[in-house]
Order: structure tokens, then sequence, then C-alpha cells
């Protein structure tokens, strides 16, 4: 037992989240369990909604920067967790990391370029590419027994005939949940610097890996990566904070920092929103314990998630959740197609869950669930799961 709730169940309805108060507007029908979007149903920790209280009663919300302090706490969550220290003056923040992924691919190539995604991969990943005028070269995944792997001569093979020069990278990687090697990370990093491919990490997910696996930053990996990486971060995951709009980007090479920073300056913006900043430095000053709790009851939901799937739910097969607190389903051996099994998602079991085509064709006939919600409810949502495929 710990001193933080996370059974508890906060009513989130009326309060304007997405995950629940939006049905209608996204298409679809009232009264589904919502277990899509990747934000949590907990509360941030204690010492973080305190700050946001001692700001919010100030009552002034000016213009506002952060000093010196304020790049020692982020680099510092990274430096005691992760073992990378990451210098001071390469963060660049931004008001959040879809819109970091958007500014550097407009930063780093041009109109017409080919950006490598690794599908079925997080959706903005090609959509910002899409809509910024640039040419996805996909490196799909490849899925064998059940677990997913990265295809390393298709990558090599692509970077050298598409000439492409960003890939963009997921790590741990959403939706299909993996928490990649130091090996894995290695090899990727080779092809790319033998070819001198930048790679944009998007390392949000880091902090949520299970069981006895490590988050290897890529930037860790090889000092040379310094100047061809740039590493995208969020308290936003870790500490549902997402509404806050708040990401800290790792660029340590000066130019890569330069070109980033000239379009930020372009897209119009200049300084992020004070909660925000006042949230992440708590955060990361004081959100350790809250977060070593939020993992064991994490652990404990996987841990149900996999039972069930086993006793209850076959055929279904839960690919085994390495990193991120988001779950990824086979439903091929249900035998049933893509949309067929959408609607039994839909219709009958009644939960709103991501379906795997948004993340690539790669992902058809599968399901993204999160499952960052008190044991109840996620009990209920496997339950429903249960009832509609018997
Ligand atoms: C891999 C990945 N990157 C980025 C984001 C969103 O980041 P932000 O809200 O800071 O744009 C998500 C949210 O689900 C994600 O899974």
């Amino acid at each position: 037992m710990t001193k933080y709730d996370f059974d508890e169940i906060v009513p989130r309805k009326n309060t304007n989240c997405i995950k629940y108060d939006f049905a209608k507007e996204r298409g679809m029908p009232e009264g589904l369990l919502p277990m899509w979007v990747a934000d949590m149903d907990f509360r941030t920790p204690p010492e973080v909604i305190e700050r946001l209280v001692e700001v919010a009663r100030h009552g002034i919300f000016g213009y506002s920067e952060v000093k010196d302090d304020y790049y020692g706490s982020v680099v510092g969550w990274f430096g005691r967790r992760l073992g990378h220290a990451f210098p001071k003056n390469s963060v660049v923040k931004t008001p959040g990391v879809v819109y970091a992924l958007s500014l550097a691919i407009r930063a780093f190539t041009g109109p017409g370029d080919p950006v490598i995604v690794q599908t079925p991969v997080y959706y903005p990943f090609s959509g910002t590419v899409l809509q910024n005028g640039r040419r996805i070269v996909d490196n799909t995944l490849l899925y064998r027994n059940g677990r997913y792997y990265m295809d390393f001569a298709d990558l090599e093979k692509k970077i050298v005939s598409e000439k492409a020069k960003l890939l963009l990278l997921c790590s741990p990687h959403n939706p299909v949940s993996r928490v990649w090697t130091p090996d894995e990370l290695a090899e990727l990093a080779g092809i790319c610097l033998r070819h001198g491919c930048l790679i944009v990490s998007d390392e949000i997910h880091c902090d949520f890996v299970f069981g006895d696996r490590r988050h290897h930053i890529l930037a860790s990996i090889d000092k040379a990566l310094d100047e061809i990486c740039v590493t995208l971060t969020a308290p936003s995951k870790t500490f549902n904070l997402a509404g806050l709009q708040i990401s800290n980007v790792f660029l340590p090479n000066p130019e890569l920092k330069r070109l980033f920073k000239a379009e930020i300056t372009r897209s119009g913006f200049s300084q992020l929103n004070a909660m925000g900043l006042a949230a992440c430095q708590a955060a990361y000053d004081h959100g350790e314990p809250w977060l070593a709790a939020l993992l064991e009851y994490l652990e404990a939901n996987l841990a149900l998630c996999e039972s069930f799937f086993r006793d209850r739910l076959a055929p279904l097969r839960l690919i085994e959740t390495e990193g991120t607190y988001l779950i990824w389903i086979d439903f091929k051996p249900l035998g049933l197609s893509h949309d067929e099994a959408n609607k039994l998602v839909i219709e009958k079991a009644k939960l709103w869950l991501d379906e795997g085509t948004m993340f690539g064709p790669s992902g058809a006939n599968f399901q993204r669930m999160n499952v960052a919600c008190p044991r109840s409810v996620l009990l209920e949502a496997l339950e429903r799961l249960e009832k509609a495929i018997k």
C-alpha cells in the first residue's frame, strides 16, 4: 500500500477532456468506455498540484521565462534516472512533442524530401510529414512470433536509395510497446551515422518501462550521435500534464539547435505557458516517489491484462508490453476483417479504443488500449471485451 491511491475514480466527465467528453464530436457513439488517448485517469503528484495552486494564487499570468535552475531540473531528471548527461545549453523548450516533431521536419528537410518512419507508429509521425509537404518512406517494423523488430536491411537500403536525411524514431515505441535494446539502437545509429541521416528520437514514453528492462536514451549509445540526433522529451506522459503543453528538446549539435530555434521563431512562438513551466520543474524535482508508486500500479495492471488475455480472451493475442502504458492487441486470430473487429469493439464491447490502421497500414486488425486507469475500470474494459468475443 502506498500513500497514493491509484484505485480512486477521479470523475473526468464534463471537464472538457477529450477522452470522456468528445465522443460525438469525434464520430463515436455516446456511452462507450474510453480507453484510447494516451493520458492517464490519475491525478498528477501532490507536489505538482501544490505548485500550480501557488502559481494560480499569485494571480498574475504575464509572460514568463525560466532561469538556470529549470534547466538543471530537466537535465537532472535524465541524468539521475537514465544515466545520460545532456548539456543544459542543449535544451530548447516547446509547447508539445508533436509541435517539436513538426518543426524538426521543417527545420531539417525541404519540401518533397523523404522522411523515414517505422510503422505502425504514433499517427502524428506520418501526419506531420505529410502536412509539411514531405514524403513518407516507410521502414515497416517486422512482426515475428508476436514481437516487433526493426528491419535494418530495409532501413539501410531505403536511406541509400531514397537519399533520406531524416528518420523519426519512437523509443519506447508507441503502439507496439517495444523498449529498444542497446544493440538495436546501436545498429540503427550505425546505419544513420554511416549515411549522415539525422534522427529525431521521440522518447516521451521513456519513464514507462517494465520488468527488468531499461530505457536507453539513443544519444547515450554513441558520442558521435550528438552530431545527428535530436531527442524529444516531456513530463506530460510521465506526470499526466498533457494539457499544460510543455516539452523539452535536446539538441547538442549547435547548428541543428540554430536551425530548430529559427523554425520556432518563424512559427511565431516565443514563451511557454507559465503553468506548464512550473509543473514541469515541480514534477522533475519532486515527482520520483509518486512515479515509483505509479509504475508499481501499472505493472499490476499489465499483469492483470496478461492473465486475463491468457485465460479469458483467447484467441486474441496480447503483445508483450515492454514499455508505455498502451497495450497492443492482435485481433487477427479472431478471423474477422479489420472493419468487423472494429465494429465488435465499438458496438458489442462498447469500448473506445484506437484502431490499428491509425498507426499505418501494418496496424490493420490490431487495437490499442490505454491501461493507465484504476484497476476496476480496466477490469470492466476486459470483461466487456470478453463478453463481446464469446
Ligand atoms: C510517441 C508520442 N509522442 C508524442 C505524443 C504527444 O506529445 P505532445 O502532447 O507533447 O504533443 C504522444 C502522445 O500520445 C506519443 O505517444
